[in-house]
C-alpha cells in the first residue's frame, strides 16, 4: 500500500554531526477498558528501535533496511495489543543514523539522504466503536540516552549509566527533554517493502586467545554479518571495546586491512548493578574475530555470542559432495550469501563500503536464486534500481546510489536491469516480475544502443571489463587482460536477447522482433571484430573465451575450437584462476559444455594459489574478493580489494549445482529441469536439492562398488529429463513427478584416482608423482640413454601407450605391460 508522498517525520531540532547521541523520542497516551487492537506502523530516517511500555516492539533489527530514501521509504506494521493496557502507557523509539544519515562509502560522506534521524509512526488504537490514531508530531519529546554515539562503519558507542530508566514507560519525567521537530519527507511510505533483518543463529567462541601483544582474541570460528552480544558483570563505569576483524596476521593479532577505514569497534560503558546483556543496535560487522578490551576478570566461552544477522529468507538449495574441499567452497558461498543480504544485496559487508553494486549482484544472481528465496530482497531492489534508473537516465552502479561519482552504462553493472529480472522469472515462472521490470529493461537497452559504432560494436566509454581478473594491475582492477569491449559487446548480446525473450513472454511483438534484430547486429558486429573464421578469439583468455561460448556468438565448428583453445588456455596457467568477475561465472560452464568437463574438474579442483580452492585450504569460511586475498604467507595481499567476504565470485556453486549435483533448470518456474550430473574431481557421491516454486527437486548420486546409484525427485506438477551419468546404455529417460532410481556398473576402473590409463596424456602422468617415477624406470629400462624427461616436456599431449609405438614390434606388448603396472602399483 502506498500512502501520500508527503511525510511529516520528527527530529531533534538541530543536524546530527559526526558522533552525536541518537536521539530518543517518546509520548505517553491513555487506553480505555474496551481496546480491542492496537496496531503500530513504524520507519525511520536511520535506524529505529521502538518500544511500548518500555517493551521492545518486534524483532526485525536495523529496520527500515535500505532503499532509495528519497523515492521510497519502508514501513512495519506490529500488533501491540498485548503490550498495552488500559489507562496510562507510552511509546518510545531511539534512532540511530543508519544509512539515512551516517557516513557511507569510501569517502566516508554523512547526510546522503537526510541531516539527523527522524522517526515516523501511527499507533492506531481500535475500540469496537471507533479508533484512534497517535501520529508522530510535535507531542512527542525527544531526549538522549546510553546510544551515545552511532555508526553502520564506526560501530557503536553505549554507556548503560546514560540509559535513563523508565524512558518508554508511562510516569516518566521528561520535562528536560524538547518538544520534537517536525521533518517534511518527500517520499512514498510502502507497508513490507522488503523482508525484514533479523537475527539468526548465535554462535559460541571457538576459542578465546591472547595475542602475543597480549590482547584477548575471540575467533567465533566463521565469517559473519552481525554483531556480538555480551553478558558482563562489572563496576559501573569500565569501558568494554570490541574491536571486528575478519582475519588474524600471521602474527596472531587482529588484521584490520579488509575493513579499509572501518572502524567497526564497539564500546560498552558499564551501569554496574549486576549482570549486564548487551548487543548495538545501529551498526553490523563483517568479522570472525574480536578483541575484547577491558572485560572484567577472566573472558569465558558464555559470556559472548556472534549474533548472525540478514534479512529473513526462505532456504531454497543445499549441496553436498564426497570432497569435504567441495562441500566446504559451497557452504562458503552460502555464508557470503548470508553475510551480504543484510537489506540489499551488497558487495561485502565488512569495509567501507557494503554497497548494493549491481554487477556482484548480476555475476551472483543465478547461485542466489537456487539457494534461498530471493524475491522479496531483490523484488525491492530492482525497484530501486528503477526509480533511480529512471531519475538519472542510467542504472546506477550502484542500487541504492550513494556513490561519489556518476554511473554511466557499463556491462555486466547497469544490464543487471535486464539480467535479474529475466533470471527471477526464469526461477519462479512469474510474468509479473517481468512486467513490472520491463520499462527499465527496455529503457538499459534504449540507453546504451546509441552509444554502439556505426557496425554495432559496443566499443567507447568507461566499462569494468574482466574486473579483478587477477592479471589487472593493483592500481586499475578493469584494467585486465580481456578487451573490455570484447566483454560489453558479448554481454549486450546476451541481455538484448533476454530483452527480446521478455518481450515474447509479454506478448510485445513489435519489441521482440526490434530487440531480436539488435542482438543479430551486436553479435555480427562482435564476430567480424573478435572471432576469426576458424574460431578463434582475438585478445585470447579464458574469459574471452568463455563469453562467446556461453553466450552463443560462434557457429558450431567454431564453438568447438573455441572449446577445445580454453581448455589449452585454463590447462596453460595450471588451472589456477585467470578470469575475473565476467568470466569466472561462466569459465567452468564454457568448458564442461564443450566436452572439456575434465578440465572444468581440474579448474574446481586445483588447491594452488589463486585458485577456487585456494581459500579453503587457507581456512576460509567465505568467499574471498580475490582467490588470493590472503596470501600462501598468511599476509592480505596489498591490493586495497580484499574483502573476505564477497559473494560475487561465489557464482561458480552454479556450476557445481547444474554439473556436480546435476539439477537444471529448462523452463520457468521449474516445470522441466535436466537431472545430469558429471562425474570427476575424484568424487564419490554429490547431491544437490533445491525447492522450487512446485516443491523439492533432489539429485543424488553415489559410487558404490563400483556401481552409480543415483535418486531423483521430481516435484509435482514437473517433469525432468534424466541422464545417468556414464550409463551403458546413453540412457536418457524422460520421468514424472516422484521419486526414482537407477543402478548400474560403472566402466571397470572408475573411481580410480585420477583414472590414469595408457590413454592419458604423458602430461597428465608426470602430474602424479608416483607414477611418473614409475614410469620413468620403465622408460629409462625400454629406452636406455634416451633423455626421457626432456622429452617428456615437448611429448605432453601423447597418450604414454603411444610410446610403445616406438618400439619394435615384438617388444611393444612388453613395455605396455610394465607401463600398466607401474600405473597399477602406484
Ligand atoms: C566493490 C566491487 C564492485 C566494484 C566496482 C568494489 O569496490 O567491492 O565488488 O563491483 O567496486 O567498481
Amino acid at each position: 500500500m502506498m500512502t501520500n508522498h508527503t511525510t511529516t517525520f520528527i527530529s531533534a531540532s538541530a543536524p546530527s554531526g559526526e558522533g552525536d547521541p541518537a536521539p530518543y523520542f517518546r509520548r505517553e497516551f491513555r487506553v480505555d477498558p474496551d481496546l480491542r487492537e492496537a496496531t503500530l506502523t513504524v520507519t525511520a530516517l536511520g535506524i529505529v528501535e521502538p518500544y511500548v511500555n518500555g517493551a521492545r516492539v518486534g524483532d526485525e533489527v536495523l529496520a527500515p533496511g535500505w532503499t532509495s530514501y528519497r523515492h521510497r521509504v519502508g514501513t512495519r506494521t506490529h500488533d501491540v495489543t498485548e503490550l498495552v493496557a488500559a489507562g496510562g502507557n507510552a511509546i518510545g523509539a531511539i534512532v540511530g543514523e543508519g544509512w539515512a544519515v551516517g557516513a557511507l562509502t569510501w569517502e566516508n560522506n554523512r547526510h546522503n539522504y537526510a541531516d539527523r534521524p527522524a522517526l515516523h509512526l501511527t499507533l492506531t488504537l481500535r475500540y469496537d466503536d471507533r479508533a484512534e490514531t497517535i501520529s508522530s508530531d510535535e507531542s512527542f519529546t525527544v531526549g538522549t540516552g546510553a546510544v551515545l554515539s552511532s555508526g553502520l562503519y564506526a560501530g557503536e558507542h553505549y554507556d548503560a549509566r546514560a540509559e535513563p530508566s523508565g524512558w518508554a514507560e508511562a510516569g516518566f519525567d521528561d520535562s528536560a527533554w524538547q518538544p520534537a521537530t517536525p521533518l517534511v519527507w518527500n517520499a512514498e511510505l510502502i507497508d513490507d517493502a522488503a523482508p525484514p533483518i533479523v537475527r539468526h543463529e548465535a554462535l559460541v567462541p571457538v576459542a578465546i586467545t591472547t595475542s602475543p601483544s597480549g590482547r584477548t582474541i575471540v575467533d567465533f570460528g566463521q565469517i559473519l554479518s552481525g554483531w556480538v552480544r555480551l553478558t558482563v558483570t562489572g563496576e559501573t563505569g569500565r569501558l568494554i571495546t570490541l574491536r571486528h576483524a575478519e582475519l588474524l596476521t600471521p602474527e596472531g593479532e587482529l588484521e584490520t586491512e579488509t575493513l579499509r577505514s572501518a572502524a567497526a569497534t564497539d564500546r560498552y560503558v558499564l551501569r554496574g548493578e549486576g549482570a549486564e546483556t548487551w548487543e548495538p543496535r545501529f551498526t553490523f560487522h563483517g568479522f570472525r574475530y574480536a578483541e575484547i578490551e577491558g572485560w572484567p576478570g577472566t573472558l569465558e566461552i558464555d559470556d559472548l555470542r556472534a549474533v548472525v544477522v540478514h534479512s529473513e529468507m526462505e532456504r531454497r538449495g543445499w549441496f553436498e559432495s564426497s570432497d569435504p574441499l567441495l562441500s566446504r567452497l559451497h557452504e562458503n558461498v552460502l555464508w557470503s550469501m548470508r553475510g551480504n543480504f543484510v537489506g540489499v544485496p551488497t558487495d561485502c559487508p565488512q569495509r567501507d563500503e557494503r554497497l548494493g553494486w549491481t554487477g556482484d549482484m548480476n555475476a551472483f544472481a543465478p547461485t542466489s536464486t537456487f539457494l534461498y528465496d530471493v524475491r522479496g530482497v531483490l523484488g525491492s531492489w530492482l525497484q530501486d534500481l528503477a526509480i533511480e534508473q529512471h531519475e538519472t537516465g542510467t542504472v546506477p552502479w550502484t542500487v541504492p546510489d550513494v556513490l561519489p561519482t556518476s554511473s554511466s552504462a557499463a556491462a555486466l553493472w547497469s544490464d543487471v536491469a535486464v539480467s535479474l529480472p529475466w533470471q527471477l522469472y526464469q526461477e519462479y515462472g512469474e510474468i509479473g516480475i517481468l512486467e513490472r521490470s520491463y520499462p527499465s529493461m527496455v529503457a538499459y537497452i534504449d540507453e546504451v544502443e546509441p552509444l554502439l559504432d556505426d557496425d554495432g560494436l559496443w566499443g567507447s566509454g568507461f566499462q569494468f571489463g574482466d574486473w579483478l581478473d587477477p592479471d589487472a594491475p593493483a592500481s586499475n582492477p578493469a584494467g585486465g587482460k580481456t578487451d573490455r569491449y570484447l566483454v560489453a559487446s558479448a554481454y549486450l548480446v546476451k541481455t538484448t536477447r533476454e530483452l527480446a525473450s521478455a518481450a515474447h513472454v509479454l506478448g510485445r511483438a513489435d519489441d521482440e522482433v526490434r530487440f531480436t534484430e539488435l542482438a543479430q547486429r551486436v553479435r555480427d558486429a562482435f564476430r567480424n571484430e573478435f572471432v576469426t573464421s576458424n574460431g578463434r578469439i582475438i585478445s585470447e583468455s579464458a574469459t574471452g573465451y568463455a563469453l562467446p561460448i556461453m553466450f552463443d556468438l560462434l557457429d558450431d565448428r567454431q564453438r568447438e575450437l573455441a572449446g577445445r583453445r580454453l581448455a589449452e588456455i585454463v590447462e596453460a596457467s595450471d588451472y589456477t584462476i585467470a578470469t575475473g568477475f565476467a568470466g569466472t561465472p561462466l569459465v567452468t560452464h564454457a568448458l564442461s559444455s564443450t566436452g572439456h568437463t575434465e578440465a572444468a574438474y581440474r579448474l574446481l579442483t586445483q588447491t594452488k594459489s589463486p585458485s577456487f580452492l585456494y581459500p579453503v585450504t587457507m581456512g576460509a569460511t567465505t568467499i574471498w574478493e580475490r582467490w588470493d586475498s590472503v596470501l600462501p604467507d598468511g599476509r592480505v595481499n596489498a591490493t586495497g580489494m580484499t574483502s573476505l567476504n564477497h559473494y560475487a565470485l561465489g557464482a561458480v556453486a552454479d556450476w557445481m549445482h547444474q554439473n556436480i549435483g546435476g539439477l537444471r533448470r529448462t523452463s520457468p518456474g521449474w516445470k522441466t529441469f535436466t537431472v545430469a550430473p558429471e562425474l570427476g574431481g575424484g568424487q564419490t557421491a554429490a547431491s544437490a536439492r533445491h525447492l522450487t516454486p512446485l516443491g523439492l527437486a533432489e539429485s543424488r548420486w553415489q559410487v558404490i562398488d563400483g556401481a552409480l546409484v543415483l535418486d531423483v525427485i521430481v516435484p509435482d506438477g514437473a517433469s525432468a529429463t534424466i541422464r545417468p551419468p556414464l550409463h551403458p546404455d546413453g540412457l536418457e529417460q524422460e520421468v514424472a513427478a516422484g521419486s526414482h532410481s537407477w543402478r548400474y556398473d560403472l566402466p571397470l576402473g572408475f573411481g580410480k584416482e585420477d583414472q590414469l590409463s595408457l590413454q592419458s596424456p604423458l602430461k597428465d602422468v608426470q602430474r602424479d608423482e608416483t607414477a611418473w617415477a614409475g614410469v620413468l624406470a620403465v622408460l629409462r629400462r625400454f629406452f636406455p640413454g634416451v633423455p626421457i624427461e626432456a622429452a617428456g616436456s615437448h611429448l605432453g599431449g601423447v597418450p604414454l601407450g603411444m610410446l610403445a609405438e616406438r618400439m619394435p614390434e615384438e617388444h611393444r606388448e612388453h613395455l605396455r605391460a610394465a607401463l600398466q603396472s607401474a600405473l597399477d602399483t602406484r
